[in-house]
């Protein structure tokens, strides 16, 4: 969390790494999964929860407008839903921690309610481009405070009648598009999306399963407001994005071989498979399954010489989350590797162009940042000392630098780590890692 600071320190492994992993449940999948049910009728089972610190403040957010949300184990919720008119106002505001998924989902599902409620976040949530849901929000009705520069806290206003929208996103965002459907759902009449690039429909399927009727596809969604979500069992596939960390791991550390199960493989959020195959990696997707309505597979991968590649645009918004350790992959291969179209990362949980590059170049990598990626020489990394900035994926990023560096390499401020996957240390050092995490 922010403020605490805790260090880690990895240190490079002499032998291969090896086994299987279980990373945990998908966080954006957890996140949808906790809010659609509390919005719909009767009770929901949600099963592999990720149960990190940003899903828990959404499930702790719906428990204050009062929907009851039992643990029955870590990795299990059973919502109590209210349906869509059923949110009572909380007592106090609301405070979605870490996480943007959070709040900007959220937004949109407050600006349908009856009553006022104010949303706060940690420091990096408070730092984060909220005027990207304000305004199409703002023409279906909705009324948000802001603070100066669209930042929050916000104050979502009740009361409001809102109206559907035809809306052309600007900036490829499952976020924002996730906002403007939930707003969608108790608008009049219909609500419309069109995407720049297409991104996780997440929110389009789980929508559709809950029994709302809507139509999606190819980087477009709309539906019509006015009908009820209907309570259903979620499945929760293991995260890709957590996965990622062991993709690139085995890949760069020599002999390695590692299973990771069940993980979800959504087109829309492997680009890393592709931009590492690019580079030569061993990747391969066994056992391929659909889990509650998502494809899964096991993903086996195996060390492989990676060599630097121009990552192809399009794959940037299908890798969105994954910038951070395709870097370290970039700095352990050989030759150059060339980030362009990426700008968006720069307002992620930290600018992760340059807290990467800042990192990376510590550890005796040349990177040369752009306004919308960098340029990567690989070859060598060394030990050295890196800060995170309190994001847990360039924390974990700069773990798995670790294993191939020519010393130790301690990373300072990874307590966020906690809020995507908790355990990962252990998981990471039962494959092979050699990770503490002291004070
Ligand atoms: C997410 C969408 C992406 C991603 C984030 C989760 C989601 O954010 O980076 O980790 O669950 O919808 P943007 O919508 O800002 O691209």
């Amino acid at each position: 969390m922010s403020g605490s600071t805790e260090t880690w320190t990895s240190v490079p492994v002499a032998r291969a790494l090896g086994g299987e992993v279980r990373v945990p449940g998908d966080k954006s999948i957890s996140h949808r999964a906790v809010m659609f049910a509390s919005l719909a009728e009767g009770v929901s089972r949600v099963s592999g929860f990720l149960e990190g610190e940003d899903t828990r403040a959404t499930a702790r957010a719906f428990a204050a407008m009062g929907v009851r949300v039992d643990a029955p184990s870590a990795s299990e919720r059973v919502v109590h839903g209210v349906g869509l008119a059923g949110l009572a106002a909380p007592a106090r505001p609301i405070d979605c921690g870490n996480a943007g998924t959070g709040m900007r989902l959220l937004t949109g599902i407050l600006a349908g309610q009856a009553f006022d409620t104010t949303l706060v976040g940690d420091a990096s949530l408070s730092r984060r481009p909220m005027r990207r849901v304000i305004e199409p929000l703002a023409r279906m009705g909705a009324r948000i405070d802001a603070q100066d520069g669209g930042l929050p806290p916000l104050t979502v206003r009740g009361g409001r009648d809102l109206v559907g929208i035809d809306y052309a996103l600007p900036v490829a965002s499952a976020q924002v598009k996730s906002a403007i459907l939930l707003a969608g759902l108790y608008a009049k009449g219909e609500t419309s999306i069109a995407e720049p690039h297409p991104t996780r429909d997440y929110t389009e399927r789980m929508l559709a399963a809950f029994g709302w009727p809507i139509a999606f596809g190819e980087g477009r969604a709309s539906l019509d407001g006015g009908h009820r979500l209907r309570a259903t069992d979620v499945v929760v596939p293991a995260d890709f994005s957590s996965a990622a960390f062991f993709l690139v791991a085995a890949s760069i550390v020599p002999g390695s071989d590692l299973l990771l199960r069940d993980v979800g493989v959504n087109p829309r959020r492997t680009g890393l498979v592709d931009a590492l195959r690019l580079m030569g990696a061993d990747i391969r997707a066994e056992n391929p399954r659909q889990l509650g309505g998502e494809p899964v597979a096991d993903l086996r991968v195996r060390h492989a010489t990676l060599r630097g590649v121009d990552v192809p645009a399009a794959l940037v918004p299908d890798m969105i989350d994954e910038f951070p350790i395709l870097f370290v992959a970039a700095a352990a291969a050989s030759g150059t590797t060339r980030v362009t179209g990426a700008a968006e990362l720069r307002v992620k949980e930290s600018d992760r162009i340059a807290v990467m590059a800042r990192g990376l170049r510590a550890l005796g990598v040349a990177v040369e940042e752009t306004p919308d990626g960098a340029v990567v020489e690989g070859g060598r990394i060394g030990g050295g000392e890196v800060d995170s900035a309190g994001d847990h994926r360039c924390a974990m990023s700069f773990a798995v630098a670790g294993l191939v560096a020519g010393g130790t390499v301690r990373i300072a401020d990874c307590a966020n780590v906690a809020t995507s996957f908790p355990g990962f240390a252990d998981l990471a050092n039962g494959c092979g890692f050699a990770l503490s995490t002291g004070a």
